[in-house]
């Protein structure tokens, strides 16, 4: 990182939306699934590129809820890619001291992938390094609302008091229980917008969109956002200034 950052803190929590890899590929003359593939490598660059810098929490989101609407070919092929990054990076990531934590639905999911995300949660669990969440069959719409029926479940059987129902206890149904707030939310190629992710979590989340395409992503584009996440004034709904 350039000196001009100075002593602020870096992001403890980066959200990625990971943007244009159809778009990217189409400039480039190639299929959409060659811009998922170099996706994947602008994926193993910035996991590396966070894991350097001393990120704790990395949050990708690698196939929402939503994409269940794209054509059949489309979503096989990231299912696939999906299956092929476990098998291929997961010893790697594991090596490293990555520990990795996939957040969404599991239902409705072929087992072979339910098998493969229960193994890699199992391998990295005791890893210390930089913790890989990987947002799959994820919506935060679906996740609120799911966490609204347990609670409703709960009241219903007598065993939790409606007026115990506050943020924290819902925070405590949520797939990302335990993990911090993301501080920095970075979305690729130029669209601004949340599209259903991790919408309890990005409160008080600062927002940076760059213009490069999701497989053009560098190391340099990372450390740019950071650098304009650190110029950010964050005040949490009050009048004091948190560094960022
Ligand atoms: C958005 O580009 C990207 C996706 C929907 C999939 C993201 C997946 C990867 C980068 C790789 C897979 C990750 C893992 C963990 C294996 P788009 O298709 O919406 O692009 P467009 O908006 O230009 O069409």
């Amino acid at each position: 990182m350039s000196d001009s950052v100075g002593q602020v803190a870096l992001p403890r929590h980066v959200a990625i939306i990971m943007d244009g890899n159809g778009r990217c590929a189409r400039a480039r003359g190639l299929p959409r699934t060659a811009g998922h593939r170099q996706g994947v490598e602008a994926l193993r660059r910035t996991v590396r590129a966070s894991s350097d810098m001393g990120i704790e929490y990395l949050t990708i989101f690698s196939f929402s809820a939503e994409n269940w609407s794209r054509p059949k070919t489309e979503v096989s092929f990231l299912f696939d890619l999906m299956r092929r990054f476990v098998r291929r990076d997961v010893a790697e990531l594991h090596s490293a001291g990555v520990r990795i934590l996939i957040i969404g639905e599991r239902q409705g999911l072929d087992p072979d992938i339910v098998s493969l995300i229960e193994h890699t949660e199992a391998l990295t669990r005791g890893n210390e390094g930089l913790k890989l969440v990987v947002a799959f069959n994820y919506g935060g719409r679906q996740e609120i609302g799911h966490a609204v029926r347990d609670i409703g479940r709960a009241v219903a059987s007598g065993s939790l008091d409606a007026e115990a129902i506050t943020p924290e206890l819902v925070e405590s149904h949520l797939h990302t229980y335990g993990i911090p707030d993301p501080d920095l939310l970075i979305r690729t190629s130029g669209e601004q917008r949340l599209s259903n992710y991790l919408l309890w979590q990005c409160a008080y989340t600062e927002f940076v969109f760059v213009d490069e395409h999701w497989p053009d992503f560098t190391r340099e584009t990372l450390e740019r956002a950071i650098s304009e996440y650190m110029t950010r004034e964050r005040r949490f709904g009050g009048l004091v200034a948190r560094s960022a």
